[in-house]
């Protein structure tokens, strides 16, 4: 399959390429995307960020891109600031950090069930229950039921031919689960983000739009992390002095989740835009309603933001990227993004003595997103894993 090198593997070349010659580029979408089949691509940072605050690009489809569902990331104000309203107080810093021990609790049993000196899978055994994990405590949604939810949404994700067949009849699944979490939490209110976004909605919200609040939440809530915690250890692994900088001064490692987040960014484009009267962008013409993407990967692998931009250096501070976005839509979810990076990458390097990569770097396949930067699988091998009461923080 013929895609643009800005959705594969190696799109960091291409897109230093285009900051320097194409900084508003037209590229074809990979087959199966859903909307345009030809977007413009912002690649420069000071281009991204003045994207992301403009009011005249909006994330409302044009009808014939709708598939019914309304979400905080494809509204604009007024509605967005409605929906917004509801979760906002869901996800502050302060709430996040109470989850501490929680988080720390499940990164703790997951390593005790891997098996040291074995390839393993990291994708599989670490990077998705986390977060998927932590996210469905949170909703109040029972623990078993996660194996669902890792059917459904690579195939509401994934642009590959056989996700594009079955992508209606999985968000038809979802809905239907999330149907039915919401007629148990009416019946029996919790202590959970569920129930908030039950009475923080009442007479605000559509059904529909509670539906589709919940699932965005639990769908945002792993699908991106997934990507963090993958691509931040394969950075890792492959930048031997950055891992052990990182493993001899523990203290480093929220700098360390900032700079991954720059390095390999989990979200390289955010959400699509669309213009919404004919304006100019580095001096291109774009016409209204064609659609743009925001490369936030490019942005943070731009000069104009850091110095050697292309080197992973955990000891960078002050880091303004772009990983999370910025403006209206600016991630909600940024604090558990962040205590959830922090926590597994500060347990897995104490606990476990050598991490290598099982397989040769070019082996690795990486998944066909429009927006997203992940892996399929990452296998790994621990050389040895100590128990988590030996290895306490200090
Ligand atoms: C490393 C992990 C994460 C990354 C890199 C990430 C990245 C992003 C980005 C770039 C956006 C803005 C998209 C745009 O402007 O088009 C966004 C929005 C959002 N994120 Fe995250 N996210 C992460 C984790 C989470 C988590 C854990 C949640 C939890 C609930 C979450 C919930 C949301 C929501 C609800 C929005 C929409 C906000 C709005 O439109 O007002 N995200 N995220």
């Amino acid at each position: 399959m013929n895609i643009d090198p800005v959705f594969g593997a190696d799109r960091y070349a291409r897109y230093a390429n285009l900051r320097a010659d194409a900084p508003v580029e037209r590229i074809k979408t990979p087959p199966g995307t859903p909307g345009p089949a030809e977007l413009w691509l912002v690649s420069r940072h000071d281009d991204v960020v003045a994207a992301l605050h403009d009011a005249r690009l909006h994330l409302e489809q044009p009808p014939q891109y709708q598939f019914g569902i309304r979400t905080l990331l494809n509204t604009d104000p007024p509605d967005h600031t409605r929906l917004r309203r509801v979760v906002s107080g869901l996800f502050t810093r302060k709430r996040i950090q109470s989850l501490r021990i929680a988080v720390q609790a499940i990164a703790d049993d997951l390593i005790d069930h891997l098996p040291a000196g074995e390839t393993i899978d990291f994708i599989e055994r670490f990077a998705v229950p986390l977060p998927i994990t932590v996210i469905c405590q949170m909703l109040g949604i029972p623990a078993d039921d996660w194996r669902l939810f890792r059917e459904w949404t690579p195939k509401i994700f994934n642009t590959d031919e056989e996700s594009v067949t079955t992508r209606p009849a999985a968000v038809a699944q979802l809905i239907q689960y999330m149907g039915g979490l919401v007629r148990t939490k009416r019946d029996h209110p919790a202590d959970d983000v569920t129930t908030t976004v039950i009475q923080n909605g009442k007479d605000v919200l559509s059904e529909q739009e509670l539906l589709s609040t919940l699932m965005l939440l639990l769908i945002a809530g792993h699908e991106t992390t997934v990507n963090l915690l993958g691509n931040g250890l394969l950075a890792l692994i492959q930048h031997p002095d950055q891992l052990e900088l990182l493993r001899s001064d523990p203290a480093r490692t929220p700098d360390a989740v900032e700079e991954l987040l720059r390095y390999d960014s989990p979200v390289s484009h955010a959400t699509i835009r669309y213009a919404s009267e004919d304006l100019t962008i580095a001096g291109v013409r774009i016409a209204a309603g064609e659609g743009l993407l925001l490369a936030l990967g490019s942005a943070n692998h731009d000069p104009a933001l850091v110095s050697e931009a292309d080197d992973l250096n955990v000891q960078r501070n002050g880091n303004q990227h772009l990983a999370f976005g910025q403006g209206l839509h600016y991630c909600l979810g940024a604090p558990l993004a962040r205590l959830e990076g922090q926590l597994a990458f500060d347990t897995l390097l104490r606990r476990s003595s050598e991490i290598s990569l099982a397989v040769e770097p070019k082996e690795l396949q990486w998944r066909i997103s429009p927006l997203m930067r992940g892996l399929h699988a990452l296998p790994i091998q621990l050389s040895s894993i100590a128990p988590a009461e030996l290895a306490a923080t200090a």
